[in-house]
């Protein structure tokens, strides 16, 4: 039996299969129930007792070599058939089409982000607004000829319901709530009653900004724009502010900067004049302060607001203010990497 027992073993080293199926049947030769080595186990039974703890540890000897051999041979076979499956491990992966976020949110949340640096929190507010909201408290009295400055959809009259025409509305709302210092700014979508062409749409979206506390002075309104103007057109970007109004902002200005497209040489993007108007400004009116609840004896502030279309089409050559809110993949497709 011994003699039997380790030529059995010798064999089974040498086993060699060609394919998963000879694998296969090699097991079924020497491990199934019926195969060589079950028989053996079988005859087990008659051996002497005096020789079974030698017997038997050859026994289990022997199982042990042919199962790991066998099981050898098949995973090898295993390996292959996965190769054969005609996969090229080296092929790029199929590739999904990802979104990438839209150009104005793209705008929008660097405008946030630098103003962010400056310590200005975010702000919002609603969408339909009250009369008051939108100009009784920034100073726009009913019947005042700057109501028409921005066209307005209502929703209903008396009591006035409206699509806000300006974020400026989010101003006070804050001030409302929230005692000096105050210094945020405040993104939304605005509506104007507007004919839409190249230049102009009924929708578009602002980003204004309020700071109202202790000695605010035109010197530090000055020089926050001119550090968000570097910071989004580029360190060579000079700024410019030229006398204008608004109801609610005393003295009022509007700002241009200079062209980065020419250096400000003059071309068709500036027409010619090197400058490009990119916001509206001033100091906020006292009367809107008093209006809010805040004492404007001690305190002052400055106020801006720009539009973030106006700003994405001069950062991204946009000659036409429609193709933001068309949403054509190819348009969009272009700004993906820009975030
Ligand atoms: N609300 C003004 C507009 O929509 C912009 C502005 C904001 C001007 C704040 C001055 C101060 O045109």
């Amino acid at each position: 039996m011994l003699d039997k027992i380790q030529s059995l073993i010798d064999e089974v080293k040498a086993l060699q299969a060609k394919t998963a199926e000879d694998a296969e049947s090699l097991r079924i030769k020497y491990l199934s129930k019926k195969g060589a080595i079950s028989a053996l186990f079988d005859d087990f039974k008659q051996v002497a007792p005096e020789m079974k703890k030698e017997v038997g540890m050859r026994l289990n000897e022997l199982k042990t070599v042919a199962t790991e051999k066998i099981n050898s041979l098949k995973e090898s076979f295993a390996e292959q058939q996965n190769g054969a499956t005609g996969a090229d491990l080296s092929l790029p992966g199929t590739s999904y089409v990802c979104g990438g976020r839209h150009p104005l949110s793209v705008v929008k949340n660097d405008i946030i982000e630098i103003f962010g640096r400056l310590g200005f929190t975010v702000a919002e507010g609603p969408e339909v607004e009250d009369d008051y909201h939108v100009f009784t408290a920034l100073n726009f009295p009913l019947e005042h000829p700057a109501r028409d400055m921005q066209d307005t959809f209502f929703i209903n009259t008396n009591p006035d319901i409206l699509l806000r025409t300006h974020t400026s509305s989010v101003q006070v709302r804050v001030m409302e709530k929230q005692k000096p210092p105050i210094r945020a700014v405040f993104p939304g979508r605005v509506f104007r009653n507007e004919a839409i062409s190249a230049r102009a749409h009924c929708i578009f979206h602002q980003v204004e900004g309020l700071y109202v506390a202790k000695n605010v002075s035109f010197a530090d309104l000055k020089q926050t724009l001119l550090y968000f103007a570097k910071e989004m057109f580029g360190p060579d970007t000079q700024i410019r502010l030229r006398p204008s109004y608004f109801p609610f902002t005393e003295p009022s200005a509007e700002m241009d900067v200079s062209c980065s497209l020419c250096g400000g040489k003059g071309c068709s993007v500036c027409k010619g004049t090197g400058w490009l108007e990119i916001l509206g400004c001033g100091m906020v009116d006292p009367a809107v302060l008093e209006a809010n609840g805040i004492d404007s004896k001690e305190y002052s502030g400055f106020a801006f607001g720009m539009g973030v279309e106006r700003i994405a089409m001069l950062r991204y050559q946009v000659k036409d203010i429609r193709l933001f809110f068309e949403n054509d993949v190819r348009f969009l497709q272009q700004f993906k990497s820009a975030y």
